[in-house]
This record gives C-alpha cells, structure tokens and sequence, in this order.
C-alpha cells in the first residue's frame, strides 16, 4: 500500500496532521552550549551504554537550524509542531533561576512556528532530567515533582499566551521502565523499589504540572502523551498466561490512564508492586486530575506480541510471557509491524474515555536508508509502514473514535536514544557530516497526503 491509496475524504477539515521531535534528540546535550548537564549526558558517558558509541554532542545542530527545520515543515503543509522544552536548557539544575539564553531559543521557535501557521503543541519533559536532580535521587524524589510543577508553572506563564497545547510528561511507561528497571535508558538503573516509586511521582508529576499550566495560561489544553499498547498472545491461553497478560496491560496501559486521568491505580499493578517491593503506592497523594484530561497522546509503533516463555525483566512480576517483539516483518531496529494495532490501541483509549481528543502524537519507522547517487532517498519501506497505519487510523476514526489529529515520528533523523545515531526515523534525512537536510520519499507523500486532504481531493 502507499500513502496516496488513503482516503482522507472522511476526515474532517481541521483533523490535524503534525510531525514530531525531543529536544535532547535534536538539540544535542551540554556540548550544544548554554544548558545545564541532564541524565542523558551522564548516560552517554557510560561506556557500551550507546551502542554505536556516539553521545547526544550537538544533536543535529538544530539549535543553529531550527529555521530552516520550520521552513521544511512549512513546504510539507504541516499544521503542528509537537516539540519538548529541555528543562536543563531553560533552568539549570532544575530549580532556582531560569537561563534567558534557553528562554529566547524557544521565544524564537515559537514565534517562527506561529509565523507560519504552525500550531506549536509542547511537551515538558521528554527524558532530559537536570544531573543534579538525579543526583537528588530524580523521578524517585517527590522533590523532583514539585519542582517539576515550579517548571511547569514558570513556562505556561512566560510562553502560555503562544502554546496552547501541553504534555507535561512523554511515555511515563519508558521513563519508568526503561530507565529504572532494565537500565536501558538513562538514568541506566535496575532497581524495583526506583521503578515503583517512579511510577507513582509521574502520575503524580502529570496531575500538579496540568493544575500549574491551568493556572498561569488561559484556555491551556492539556493532556498525557502515553506509549499504549495492544498486547497479543500467539498461543492457548491459560488462566496464568491471562493474568500475566493482565498484569502486562496493566503496568503498560491502565497505570497511567487510570492514574493520570483519574486518580486512580489498577489493583492488580498495586498487588505486584507491594508483592515486588513492598511499597503500595497510595492514590490518596495524586493531586486532583481534573486538570490534565483535555486529551490524551498516543505514541505507537507495535504490538507486544508473546508466546509462552519465561517473564521478561522488562515486565517485573510476569512469569509466563516470552517474545513481546515477535512479528514477521520488522523495521531496522527490529520492531514489528502491526498496523492493525493503532486502531486497536485508539479504541482502547475512547473506551475508556469515550469523549476525550484523542491524538496520535507520534508513530513512525526506522528504516536506515541513506542517499543515492542522485541525492535522493527513496525510503519505501518507511512509506509502506505509514500508509498501512495512517490507513488504520483513519478507519479508527471512521468507527467512531474521537481521533482529532496525527504526529509523525519523526520530521528529522536524531539521536536515536541507546542506539545512537545508527538508528534513523525521520522523514528528512540528516548528514551527521554537514547537517544537510534531505526531504526523503515518505516526507513527499506525507505532504502530498495533506495537501490532498485540504484541497478535499
Ligand atoms: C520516543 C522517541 C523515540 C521513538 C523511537 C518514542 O518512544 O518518544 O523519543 O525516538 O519512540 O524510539
């Protein structure tokens, strides 16, 4: 399939379509200059902690390129931005006072953003927590909390008049897991008693900076940006395999819709993190949530499919799921592709909350193609992956889910996280050499995709 076999006719005209970045991934760490140290620079310095052992440095100089980046989105059509402050660019350490220099960088992307028509949608917290925090004890510390809420307060005053939009944190399931139970993230821990008590300060963390954002900006929208899932099983399902299966949507899934939306923690997830740890995290000290569920974010890119096995450290408490990246075909970075399973994950959502916005915040594919000899990326397989997914969102919205938007993951190649620079999302190809910028195939059609929907054709 291509992206131009989409039928866009059904949508309504001001469904919104976006592309999406983070500021370590594109900003670079302290090597970019004017910002404090965050966890991700600590973590590059790890040895083996990247696997292609490159380190954040200057990202892909969009510091000094964000113009021209603006100006890419401008002739692709694009009508949001979906971008994260670097909380150590803008504050230091991660209190007391605030870096103007950090402050004017983002004036100036948002202000060109809204020059030309794009809607900026802002995310607070996209991984890069300040060294010193951390050294606190980070996302474990109510302390990083409520700072997290001085933060939050302090940017919807000063740029609250321009955004409209916010996400206070994106994927609380990676930030917790991935950075506190398999170390594969920074802050690099494999810790269970770090895992549950991060896991509570984020919904905590959700709650008080939406009550902070409502405050000091008028007719803020607000939301959580969640790495849902569908969880499929290839085999005979026992009662054990379901309760695994069970405790999987519940530590993936359920935390944090319940959580953040409303103040509320599966039962089953409390169970195993008492059994775990211990610790029962007490609901009872989750700020009101009434502030934080304007809409919800969708970050998609497979299933968790399993097969009988034993438990995946990933999943602490499960016993009896292998797999969870099973799938025929597989992008460069080896996920699967499920495109049936936006769809089903959307409806996970509008079942749960059957009136909120619903957007797809980010959904994309590695794919490691490179120039040909006439400057050219044809990135077919990324095109395939985006017109059979777009393809299923539509349909969601078709049967009814109050889908309002979709974000692309990414507009540019960046720094993949652990694997460095080796691993390529964008739908602009990056030069690490040069920094020269490359509209690739996928980047075409998705253009022409909203072109086409806006002309009604
Ligand atoms: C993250 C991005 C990341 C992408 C691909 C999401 O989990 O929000 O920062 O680059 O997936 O791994």
């Amino acid at each position: 399939m291509k992206i131009s076999d989409i039928n866009t006719k059904t949508l309504p005209k001001d469904f919104v379509w976006g592309v999406a970045t983070s500021s370590y991934q594109i900003e670079g760490g302290f090597e970019s200059g004017d910002r404090g140290r965050c966890i991700w620079d600590d973590f590059c310095d790890q040895p083996g902690a990247i696997s292609d052992g490159t380190r954040g440095g200057i990202g892909i100089d969009h510091i000094k390129r964000f113009k021209e980046d603006i100006g890419i989105m401008e002739l692709m059509g694009i009508d949001s931005y979906r971008f994260s402050f670097s909380w150590p660019r803008v504050q230091k350490g991660g209190s007391s006072d605030f870096n103007l220099k950090g402050l004017e960088f983002y004036d100036s992307l948002i202000d060109s953003l809204l020059e030309k028509n794009i809607t900026p949608n802002a995310t607070l917290y996209h991984w890069d927590l300040p060294s010193e925090l951390q050294a606190a004890g980070g996302w474990t510390n109510p302390k990083t909390t409520d700072l997290f809420g001085e933060y939050a307060a302090f940017l919807a005053k000063r740029f609250g008049d321009r955004i409209k939009f916010w996400a206070p944190i994106n994927e609380p399931w990676c930030v917790t897991y991935l950075g506190n139970t398999i170390g594969h993230h920074a802050p690099g821990l494999r810790d269970l008693t770090a895992t549950v008590k991060v896991a509570h300060q984020l919904v905590r963390a959700h709650a008080l900076a939406a009550q902070a954002i409502k405050a000091n900006s008028d007719g803020a929208k607000v939301g959580p940006v969640l790495n849902l899932a569908d969880q499929v099983f290839t085999g005979e399902i026992t009662p054990e395999i379901e309760n695994d299966l069970n405790l999987v949507s519940g530590m993936v899934n359920n935390w944090w819709l319940q959580g953040m939306l409303n103040g509320k923690y599966p039962e089953n997830v409390l169970d195993n993190f008492e059994k775990l740890t211990g610790i029962r995290p007490n609901e009872d000290e989750i700020p009101d949530t009434k502030y934080g569920r304007d809409w919800v974010g969708l970050n998609y890119y497979n299933a968790q499919i399993f097969q009988a096995g034993e438990g995946l450290e990933i999943f602490p408490g499960t016993k009896y799921l292998g797999g969870a990246w099973l799938g025929d075909e597989k992008t460069d970075i080896g996920w699967p592709w499920t495109p049936e399973g936006i769809r089903k994950t959307l409806h996970i959502i509008n079942d749960f909350s059957p009136n909120i916005p619903i957007y797809v915040t980010e959904n994309g594919a590695c794919y490691n193609t490179n120039l040909d000899s006439n400057g050219h990326v044809y990135d077919s397989k990324r095109e395939a992956y985006l017109a059979r997914y777009i393809n299923e969102v539509v349909k969601a919205k078709n049967e009814g889910v109050n889908l309002k938007g979709y974000y692309s993951w990414s507009l540019l190649d960046n720094f993949e996280w652990a694997f460095g620079y080796e691993m390529r999302f964008g739908m602009v190809h990056v030069n690490y050499e040069n920094y020269a910028r490359t509209l690739k195939q996928s980047g075409h059609e998705y253009s022409n995709l909203i072109k086409r929907h806006k002309n009604g054709s």
